[in-house]
């Protein structure tokens, strides 16, 4: 094709989209547009005739030129498709045909943009108001029109670099071109584009071009490559890319490049001396964290497991619909107990040795418990059907994590890690959700502090909490003022590090899974009575853990068979650790059918069968000394108190204010929408329940969980006895605790669906 054939009439063009350099990147863009309805007119400008008249061919332009002046003046918007380095001298075309580039909004799509941003302040002196400078992320190892996808851009991100002064249309056309592709358009400055893509694509670019060539030179007739399999052709596939387009990235982002490759040169040389010394620990510690990253990355792509809810639980819909009725019959076995799986962690990886954990809690708050060792050094295999094995590291052998460690919406794993933290001899940093930035830490600071240790929070004791290291910690005699098992374990723990004897009293009960733990891996911890102690500077020795299944999860299970007529249940491998029994306890004072078959004891933790079936429940005054051993099944227990006969008064619970959410607000709101009687107290509530077998016993409606597991998983268990459907709007962080309740709750006949992502069975591969 002559230029003057590409060149189609067009003497009063439309005004539309001029795409300038019809390759992939510019084609795809008009095959996404095509696609999408879009109703301007596309022309396009290429020095290659060819592609130009392919284009045409395809449908993808209404009209193409190999000159810049035929097409440009008529364009309300200009995309500059074309490398990095060809930008400037298109720039200063662009400015001679219209100086300013007054009226037109003109965009890029180059891999840099402080190159681009310079060559637009040598040309017009400044970034003309209009030039909105942006990146698609997305492209493939082939070029030219030939391989245009309308679907290239959909679903993925497209990065804009706009200027303080950047003109408010000119952003909004140039969003509304990519958003009409599917993309998603982000904003952010320029330095950092360029130094987040010098490391998620120039370097790994770079290192397939690198790999490619080295290994072709070694062979020249290519040999080699006969044999290589899918991992080379996986890691190499993109060295196949467009050799010009990537000179010029690499000229253009140079420094950032070359940042990213003395990161990358030293991680390479810790794995080589890992590989030279055999040293298989280090090698497992780099891989797991790797491999863990990697498939925490492919879930964010394919948005399915667990992790992308944990990452985006804030936006994330999670809603339960549950029908009235149902019933409650079978045999379970609910998750592990995270209480145990939390420590389980902590321990093996303080331990020396390696110590094998089964039963472990696949859910997201002990996920991130594992991970946050894996990013301080310890290698750490699995979870694998509960499996978990920890090449513990011992006390003085965790390394600085590179960034903050991430607790997600757990207190245990903040309070705990406080305490561990406060020994080591570097700083860190914890953070986790919105809802566990809310939470009180002073009450593990204070007496941190009063040890020795140097601890930042936000404001009013709020996390994040910075734990400086390297300050030597003194044993302390704590006596608690709330009943705590977090911080009786916090300071055992930082106890550990401690110089003489730390000792804590506990004003009730709480649950001793730590001083259980850390007998089992042979450093001893004195009783007597209220208070418990240990010596520092001892050691632990690995040893494994079975964890039972969590009492505080078959809870839920055991109202459910509790409250519905009918119901047989039978709950296997529970943990009745008994300073975990308050439900059982209170369940029985209540009148219910519960018992327990085959009490034996399993790696130091008690464990039994628990059976349920339905009797009619009558309203108690919970004593005081169960509360403490009940804490976290008063939302599940509250629901049975709605289905006995009389009221059921619960004092000296205000710690319930301060858990996931204010769970006595939370319930008594629950209560209100779906009409049962209740007063709410500064430390507790009453809750006037209807009794009997006949007909429901309340109405149903929508309930807020606030983002609370608990709150979530005891309105759904409600629905049993509820007259109408019951719709729990917030549910995502059930997948915390209890990963496959939704699973588990349909098994035993309950009628519930779930709306908006699944948040089970993310089981890793
Ligand atoms: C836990 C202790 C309890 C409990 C929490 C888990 C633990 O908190 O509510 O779910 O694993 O130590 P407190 O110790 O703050 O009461």
């Amino acid at each position: 094709m002559t230029d003057a054939e590409a060149t189609t009439a067009r003497a009063e063009a439309p005004p539309g989209l001029l795409i300038v350099g019809l390759g992939l990147i510019g084609g795809s863009l008009a095959a996404g547009l095509r696609a999408s309805g879009f109703g301007g007119r596309i022309t396009a400008c290429d020095p290659d005739a060819g592609e130009l008249r392919r284009g045409l061919d395809m449908g993808l332009i209404d009209a193409g030129s190999t000159r810049l002046a035929e097409l440009a003046p008529a364009a309300d918007v200009i995309v500059l498709a074309v490398p990095v380095l060809a930008m400037e001298g298109l720039l200063a075309e662009l400015d001679a045909l219209n100086p300013g580039l007054k009226g037109q909004a003109v965009t890029d799509v180059g891999s840099t943009k402080a190159t681009v941003r310079d060559a637009a302040r040598r040309v017009f002196g400044r970034v003309p108001p209009t030039l909105v400078l942006g990146h698609p992320i997305a492209g493939s190892e082939k070029s030219g029109v030939a391989a245009a996808d309308p679907e290239l851009y959909a679903g993925h991100n497209v990065l804009l670099t706009p200027e303080a002064d950047t003109d408010a249309e000119a952003l909004a056309r140039v969003r509304a071109l990519w958003q009409a592709c599917g993309a998603r358009v982000l904003e952010m400055d320029v330095e950092r584009h360029d130094a987040v893509l010098a490391q998620t694509s120039h370097l790994p670019h770079l290192l397939a071009f690198s790999l490619v060539d080295t290994l072709a030179r070694q062979d020249a007739r290519l040999d080699i490559f006969r044999y290589a399999a899918g991992g080379f052709r996986d890691f190499t596939r993109i060295a196949g890319s467009d050799p010009v387009m990537w000179r010029d990235i690499f000229t253009a982002n140079r420094d950032a490049v070359l940042a990213s490759l003395d990161d990358f040169e030293a991680g390479l040389a810790r794995l080589r001396a890992a590989v030279e010394a055999g040293d298989g620990d280090a090698m497992l510690a780099a891989f797991g964290r790797a491999s863990h990253a990697r498939r925490y990355f492919e879930s964010l792509l394919n948005k399915t497991s667990y992790q992308t809810e944990y990452a985006m639980q804030s936006q994330s819909q999670v809603t339960y619909r549950v029908r009235p009725g149902g019933s409650a019959r079978g045999r379970v076995r609910v998750p592990g107990d995270k209480s145990i799986s939390h420590r389980s962690i902590m321990l093996g990886a303080l331990a020396e040795g390696v110590t094998t954990v089964t039963g472990f809690l696949e859910g997201e708050d002990s996920l991130a418990t594992l991970q946050a060792f894996r990013e301080m050094g310890v290698a750490i295999e699995g979870p694998s059907q509960g499996r978990v094995v920890i090449h513990g590291v011992g006390l003085h052998g965790l390394k600085a994590p590179s960034g903050p460690i991430y607790v997600g919406n757990s207190g245990t794993a903040m309070r705990l890690f406080a305490g561990l933290l406060a020994g080591q001899s570097f700083t860190s940093e914890l953070a986790g959700d919105d809802s566990l930035t809310k939470r009180p830490m002073n009450r593990v600071a204070e007496p941190l502090r009063a040890m020795g240790a140097l601890i930042d929070t936000a404001e009013g004791g709020r996390p994040p909490l910075t734990i400086h290291g390297g300050t030597p910690l003194a044993g302390l005699y704590y006596d608690m003022p709330v009943a705590s098992a977090q911080v009786k374990s916090c300071l055992l723990l930082a106890g550990l590090y401690a110089e003489g004897e730390t000792r804590v009293r506990e004003p009730a009960p709480t649950r001793d899974h730590t001083e259980r733990m850390l007998g089992g891996f042979g450093y001893p911890v004195a009783r007597d009575g209220d208070t418990c102690w240990l010596e520092g500077g001892r050691r632990l020795t690995a040893s494994p853990i079975d964890v039972p299944a969590d009492i505080s999860s078959a809870a839920f299970f055991m109202v459910a068979a509790a409250i519905t007529p009918g119901s047989d249940l039978t709950l296997e491998h529970v943990g009745i650790n008994p300073t975990r029994t308050g439900v059982i306890n209170v369940l029985k004072l209540m009148g219910a059918d519960l018992e327990l078959i085959d009490e034996r004891e399993v790696g130091g933790e008690p464990v039994a069968e628990v059976r349920v079936r339905y009797a009619p429940l009558t309203g108690i005054d919970i004593p005081a000394e169960q509360v403490a051993l009940a804490i976290d099944e008063f939302p599940a227990l509250f629901i049975a108190a709605a289905n006995a006969a009389g009221t059921t008064r619960l004092r000296g619970a205000a710690e319930l204010r301060v858990k996931e959410s204010d769970r006595l607000a939370a319930m008594a709101d629950g209560f209100a929408t779906i009409g049962v009687e209740h007063s709410l107290h500064d430390d507790g509530i009453d809750i006037v329940g209807r009794g009997g077998a006949e007909g429901p016993s309340y109405g149903g409606g929508r309930i807020d969980s606030l983002g609370d597991h608990r709150i979530a998983m005891a309105f759904a268990v409600a629905a049993l006895r509820a007259g109408e459907e019951v719709v729990i709007d917030n549910c995502a962080n059930v997948a915390t605790s209890f990963p496959n309740f939704t699973e588990l709750a349909r098994r035993i006949g309950m009628g519930l669906e779930v709306q908006g992502p699944e948040t089970e069975s993310h089981h890793e591969p």
